[in-house]
Parts: C-alpha cells; sequence; structure tokens
C-alpha cells in the first residue's frame, strides 16, 4: 500500500491476521521496517515499510496511470497464492479474484461513505510489484489494485442517478421496470 501524507508517500502492508503479517515478513524484503504507524490501533495489523516518494513508482506499477499515483492511497492486494491452490485446487483460483473483487466492493462503498471516490485497478505489472515488495516465489500474489482519494469528474462518462428508471414508475415490479423502454418512462 502507498500513501501519501503530509507530503511524504510511505509504503505500508496491511495484513488480515498475524499469520499473514508473519508469512509476509519472511517474504517481503529484508530491509522493511514493520513498525506501527504512531496512533495505530493494536488490533490493526498495520506496518509502515518505508518512507520516501513513491508516487511515481504507483503510476508506473499500474501501467503508468496516473491515479494509482495521484489519489490519498493505493494498494495492491497480495494473495497467499501457491500453498492455497496446492491445498485446495485449482478451482481456489477464481475464488481468489471473488474475494479480492469483494474487498475493493467495500472499498468503493467505504470511501463514497468517507467523502471521496475510489477505482478498482486491474490493469497493472505484476512481476515489477513483486519486484518492489521482494516477493521472488509464487507464495503470494498480486491479483487486483485500488486507489482511493478525490475525485476529478471525467466528462467523457455520462453519470446517470442510481434506480433512475425505476424512480419515474411508481409502484413497478421489478419485470416492468427491467421489459420499459426508455420512451415509455418519460413523463
Ligand atoms: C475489476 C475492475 C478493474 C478496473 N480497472 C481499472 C483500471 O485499470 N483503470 C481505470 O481507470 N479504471 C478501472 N476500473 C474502473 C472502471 O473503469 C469504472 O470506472 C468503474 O467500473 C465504474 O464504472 P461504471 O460506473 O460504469 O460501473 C476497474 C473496475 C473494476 C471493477
Amino acid at each position: 500500500m502507498l500513501g501519501t501524507h503530509d507530503g511524504m508517500t510511505r509504503a505500508y502492508a496491511l495484513g488480515r491476521g498475524s499469520d499473514q503479517v508473519a508469512k509476509l515478513k519472511g517474504c517481503k524484503h529484508a530491509h522493511f521496517a514493520w513498525q506501527a504507524p504512531p496512533g495505530c490501533p493494536e488490533s490493526l495489523p498495520l506496518y509502515l515499510l518505508e518512507r520516501g516518494d513513491a508516487r511515481q513508482l504507483a503510476t508506473q506499477l499500474s501501467c503508468r496511470q496516473d491515479i494509482a499515483g495521484d489519489g490519498a492511497f493505493s494498494l495492491g492486494m497480495l494473495a497467499e497464492y501457491q500453498a492455497s491452490l496446492v491445498a485446495r485446487g485449482p478451482w481456489f483460483y477464481r475464488r481468489l479474484f471473488w474475494e479480492a473483487g469483494a474487498i475493493g466492493q467495500v472499498l468503493y462503498l467505504e470511501a463514497e461513505a468517507a467523502g471521496v471516490r475510489s477505482t478498482g485497478i486491474g490493469c497493472f505489472f505484476d512481476d515489477p510489484v513483486h519486484q518492489v515488495f521482494g516477493l521472488k516465489d509464487l507464495a503470494f500474489q498480486s491479483l487486483y489494485h485500488f486507489t482511493v482519494g478525490g475525485y476529478v469528474d471525467d466528462p467523457r462518462l455520462t453519470t446517470l442517478p442510481p434506480y433512475e428508471a425505476a424512480s419515474k414508475v411508481p409502484l413497478a415490479t421489478p419485470e416492468v421496470v427491467l421489459h420499459s423502454r426508455p420512451q415509455d418512462l418519460k413523463q
């Protein structure tokens, strides 16, 4: 996770449990600090790895997309990969992506609730991501990236209010809404 704070960019790791943190520590670069940030609750396994300006690096790792370097923070989701596939079988590959997507949906909702925005990033260079963090084998694999921050409107996109069609058909059943043509809904 690469975040900007007080004008400095920092690299962090957030584990989903103490087991995972221990495994990650064993796989990542030996020089990483693994320090709990000041004020971080003990129950949150968030660790500072390194200080420095990593904005350009974050952009480059996500296919040179500015959204990865310009936000408040961006992150790559690292899944326990080889061991989980060997233990559970090939079907678990799809499940790992499903889980990363579910975490992404939570980030979309939480960012919105916090008054900022976020974007899933499916385009990234996984080998360079692994090099940056010192991952040398298939124990962990980067599956999905995400960026969170203030938003910039893209005038190329059209935004409609949610459930616009439904709001124009009072008491309509879902079937009516699904099968309505836009011209039928004009008032
Ligand atoms: C899995 C996934 C990967 C995405 N990858 C990128 C990406 O690499 N770059 C980007 O600008 N947006 C990316 N997006 C965001 C989409 O382009 C789009 O902004 C988002 O899905 C909202 O669009 P919608 O309102 O039309 O659903 C991604 C979204 C998802 C769900």
